[in-house]
């Protein structure tokens, strides 16, 4: 009993709380907080208003309305200076226009020509014939100033290789007769759809939504969103860079060995494996391939073996990341005096025996067309798919998958932009070794051979995320 009767008590002290404040505000306004505009444009602010039902009788939507804007203080009495602008005066100090139909409470206007003198605070008020009331509780704050400010660039979800992606670039327009243009500038081709879209302020803005599909050479490229403000007869801009995070599979793996040359049994080889990928690799996979068969024999960045007999053969590795994985090249390990691998040292033998065994004369044979092999293995691993070597792995398969997007070729400012990348990629990588062979006067065919050494002598000059290392030429067991 005492409850119910403190609880009908507290519902009458809310319901008379709010009528009391419902009592004090005669008119009702809707306009936003806030308007960011520029210097020489114009500015529409979106305005309704609505009165309390205790005045409603007084107020006739049929009687000719006039509205009127106020600035800095509602309380215009003493201060008459204070009324900027009177729809029914023909000259006001502001010019503008009450764009919105007051019939049916709509005060939307448009100031024009605005300066930086127009900063300030403003409240609107109504009179018609009975009935006339200001708002003082909501006033709209117009802030002018001489540059635009930045447009909005938002991106949904992950930015994948492969996955055409969307991203929207936001403007204010707080002049829709004079809205911003809005322009892209991307690593690739896109193409944009724009619009005018209404914010829940009511205020506009110009979206401009970009579709792309990212490659792994966009990571960390800047894309920019410009908006350009036509204001009188020139222009304001003003953008907004952003930085692409583009994840992708694995790529420009490579294995390296460490030393290159053949080895004895029991001496220590180092095997190492590099790779770039986002997110970074996180598992490691090394591979023999021995007498025609492909076996897993390691996993980790680096495979370090105390050598025996059976481990002769190539070796390569896979790089993996939650996005698929890129096979390297594959690596020789020769064993000396096995006759699986003959180098040099064996043409030493040949000569220092020369004429006594046929024998070996005829091994010297086999070995020379081995080696020459050799070298065209290495050589393609020099080339920019070089790691899809055509024997048959578990990886083979995603690793291709996941390049196939990055070359469609078809389109000419992608293909521009790619060479870019790829020849600057080689150039940095080649200048050092191709500038020594100029000083030693080599000839092209050895700079070759050179280069493709030069993933166990120096470290990837690249700088996308990934995992590298550097092979330790001296490191033991
Ligand atoms: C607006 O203009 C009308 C017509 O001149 C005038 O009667 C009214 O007082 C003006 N209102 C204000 C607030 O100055
Ligand atoms: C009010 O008038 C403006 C200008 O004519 C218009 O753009 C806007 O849509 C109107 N608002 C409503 C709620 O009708
Ligand atoms: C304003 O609204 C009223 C009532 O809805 C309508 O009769 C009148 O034609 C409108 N005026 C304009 C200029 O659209
Ligand atoms: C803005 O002001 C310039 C001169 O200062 C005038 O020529 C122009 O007509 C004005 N624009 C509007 C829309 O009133
Ligand atoms: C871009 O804008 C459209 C339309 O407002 C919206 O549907 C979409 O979710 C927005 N996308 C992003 C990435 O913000
Ligand atoms: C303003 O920008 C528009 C494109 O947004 C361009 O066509 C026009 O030439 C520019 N005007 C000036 C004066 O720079
Ligand atoms: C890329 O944008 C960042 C800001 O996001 C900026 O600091 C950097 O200079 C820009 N780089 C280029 C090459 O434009
Ligand atoms: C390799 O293994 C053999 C036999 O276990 C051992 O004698 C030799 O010292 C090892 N070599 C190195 C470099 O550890
Ligand atoms: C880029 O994306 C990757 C994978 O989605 C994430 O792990 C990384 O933190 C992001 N980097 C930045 C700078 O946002
Ligand atoms: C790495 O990949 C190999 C081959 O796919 C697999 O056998 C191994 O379990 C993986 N290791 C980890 C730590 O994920
Ligand atoms: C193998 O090379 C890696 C990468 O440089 C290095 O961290 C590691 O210590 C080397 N291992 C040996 C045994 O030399």
């Amino acid at each position: 009993m005492a409850c119910s009767e403190n609880m009908f008590f507290l519902i009458g002290f809310f319901m008379s709380g709010v009528l009391a404040c419902f009592g004090q505000r005669d008119l009702i306004t809707t306009m936003p907080d806030r308007l960011d505009v520029l210097t020489g444009s114009c500015v529409q602010i979106p305005c309704s208003f609505d009165i309390p039902d205790l005045h409603k009788d007084k107020f006739n939507s049929a009687i000719l309305l006039s509205g009127v804007w106020i600035k800095e203080n509602p309380y215009f009495g003493e201060r008459p200076d204070r009324v900027i602008f009177n729809s029914s005066e023909t000259v006001n100090r502001y010019q503008g226009k009450i764009t919105g139909n007051m019939s049916q409470k709509n005060c939307t206007t448009v100031f024009f020509n605005v300066t930086t003198s127009y900063s300030d605070i403003y409240y609107f008020r109504i009179e018609s014939k009975p009935f006339r009331a200001t708002d003082p509780e909501k006033s709209v704050y117009i802030d002018v100033r001489d540059l635009p400010s930045s447009p909005i660039i938002s991106v949904s979800g992950e930015v994948k290789e492969g996955t055409p992606v969307s991203l929207n670039c936001s403007a204010f327009a707080p002049c829709p007769e004079h809205p911003p243009e809005l322009t892209w500038i991307l690593p690739t081709q896109f193409t944009t759809e724009n619009q005018l879209h209404k914010n829940t302020d009511q205020t506009i803005s110009v979206l401009s939504t970009m579709t792309f599909t990212p490659s792994y050479l966009h990571h960390e490229k800047n894309i920019t969103c410009t908006a350009v403000y036509p204001v009188g007869t020139s222009n304001k801009t003003a953008e907004h860079n952003m930085m692409l995070n583009v994840s992708f599979s694995p790529k420009d793996t490579l294995a390296s060995i460490s030393p290159a040359d053949s080895v004895s049994v029991g001496s220590c080889v180092n095997l190492t494996c590099s790779s770039t990928a986002n997110p970074p690799v996180t598992n490691f996979t090394w591979f023999q391939i021995s007498g025609g068969k492909t076996t897993q024999v390691a996993s980790g960045l680096s495979y370090t073996l105390n050598v025996t007999a059976g481990d002769g053969g190539q070796y390569f590795c896979e790089a993996r990341n939650s996005h698929g994985c890129g096979k390297s090249n594959e690596v020789q390990l020769a064993i000396k005096g096995q006759e699986e691998t003959v180098n040099t040292m064996v043409f030493g033998i040949a000569a220092g025996t020369l004429g006594v065994l046929l024998l070996i004369s005829l091994i010297s044979v086999i070995g020379w067309r081995r080696n020459s092999r050799l070298h065209d293995g290495l050589e393609r691993t020099d080339s920019p798919q070089g790691q899809n070597s055509p024997v048959g792995t578990v990886c083979t398969n995603q690793a291709t998958a996941g390049e196939e997007p990055e070359e469609p070729a078809e389109d000419q400012p992608e293909e521009i932009q790619y060479g870019d990348i790829d020849f600057s990629k080689l150039q940095t990588k080649e200048i050092p070794a191709a500038a020594q062979d100029r000083v030693q006067g080599q000839e092209s065919e050895y700079a070759e051979v050179n280069v493709t050494g030069r993933g166990a002598q120096e470290p990837p000059l690249n700088n996308l995320d990934g995992l590298y290392a550097q092979v330790n030429k001296t490191g033991g067991c």
